[in-house]
């Protein structure tokens, strides 16, 4: 029984503070997911990734000690998930060098994330490596250690991602070709197809990067505020409106039953004027927030609580990587001599 048992692994780069699109797009999914008991789940903190995008320590900090919060917050149970942060694994940056050692740079010249920012330089007639460092041009390699690393079998990735794993596939193949084992298994990405994708206050996607999100667990009050900013048109009351084209309609449907979508569709038809509907929306929102955010505030008081928490998870994450790693040195020759 225990064989058929799938390892789904996950990272969640500590920059930024979650929002609702986090939310239903990642966080409300991947602790569903976690509570199948075919699955072991393992979920990280990827604050080395964070480094690569911020270099605020604080913030890194800050940001880090939320997410963690949130998770637990939102019902992560963290005797059932392997809950870590990545820099507690030492082995991890040990392995990502191992890799970088076998990965092709040709590869890596072919990431989405470098190939955007020599774009941009080039658009801008600047040296096109400009501002690239080595940390955003092999990031796919430390991102293949995380997965390789536990030998998941799936990664539950949004669809920029996808290459990543695909490189991990890769990659890890390498090793195992060149050291001549089965050391690692070949990890396939997986992106929910119903995942939803939330447009932010300004109208594109909701983003940490665009700073157009609505904060998860921001104060009853400040989430009104927020959900009353969101951009609709200038329709008046009574004339109709239309769902399809309305991001308070998104977000409601977001967090809504069938039953209640159908009512405000018919609703959007009757002409429900928009401070109407925000109104509902926020009652809806809150509503499935207001426990999750008492928990939250209380996590975030208590920092040593949450240490304890990640500590656990690291130690438990140790068993499978300290061992491991001491049989991949030994594949690459690194060993002692006796
Ligand atoms: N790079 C991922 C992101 O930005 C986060 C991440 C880091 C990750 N390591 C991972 C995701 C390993 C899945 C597996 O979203």
């Amino acid at each position: 029984m225990s064989t058929q048992r799938q390892r789904v692994l996950t990272g969640i780069t500590t920059t930024g503070t979650p929002h609702l699109g986090n939310y239903v797009g990642a966080i409300r999914p991947a602790i569903a997911a976690s509570k199948d008991d075919n699955v072991d789940s393992f979920l990280f903190l990827a604050d080395y990734h964070a480094l690569i995008k911020c270099q605020d320590p604080a913030a890194v900090h800050q940001s880090t000690r939320e997410i963690a919060a949130t998770w637990l917050a939102l019902g992560l149970d963290p005797e059932r998930v392997t809950f870590y942060r990545q820099s507690d694994i030492a082995e991890i940056t040990e392995l990502t060098w191992f890799l970088n050692c076998l990965a092709a740079k040709g590869l890596m010249n072919r990431a989405h994330a470098y190939k955007a920012a020599v774009q941009d330089n080039e658009a801008e007639s600047q040296d096109p490596d400009f501002g690239v460092t080595m940390g955003l041009f092999s990031y796919p390699v430390l991102m293949a250690a995380d997965i390789l690393m536990f030998n998941a079998d799936r990664v539950p990735v949004g669809k920029d991602q996808i290459q990543h794993v695909e490189m991990a596939r890769d990659i890890g193949q390498r090793f195992n070709h060149i050291y001549k084992g089965q050391y690692f298994t070949l990890p396939k990405a997986e992106v929910g197809d119903d995942t939803a994708v939330l447009t932010g206050l300004d109208g594109r996607k909701m983003s940490k990067s665009y700073g157009n999100t609505i904060p998860l667990f921001e104060t009853e009050k400040k989430l009104k505020k927020s959900i009353n900013k969101i951009k609709t048109n200038l329709l008046e009351p009574g004339e109709p409106k239309d769902p399809n084209d309305s991001n308070v309609f998104e977000i409601y449907k977001a967090f809504a039953t069938p039953d209640q979508i159908e009512d405000m569709r018919q609703k959007f038809a009757e002409g429900i004027a928009w401070g109407e509907a925000k109104k509902e929306l926020f009652t809806l929102v809150n509503d499935e927030l207001a426990e999750a955010r008492e928990r939250y505030n209380e996590l975030i008081e208590k920092p040593t609580e949450l240490e304890a928490i990640l500590q656990a998870g690291a130690d438990r994450a140790s068993k499978t990587s300290k061992p491991f790693m001491a049989e991949l040195r030994e594949a690459v020759g690194i060993r002692a001599f006796k």
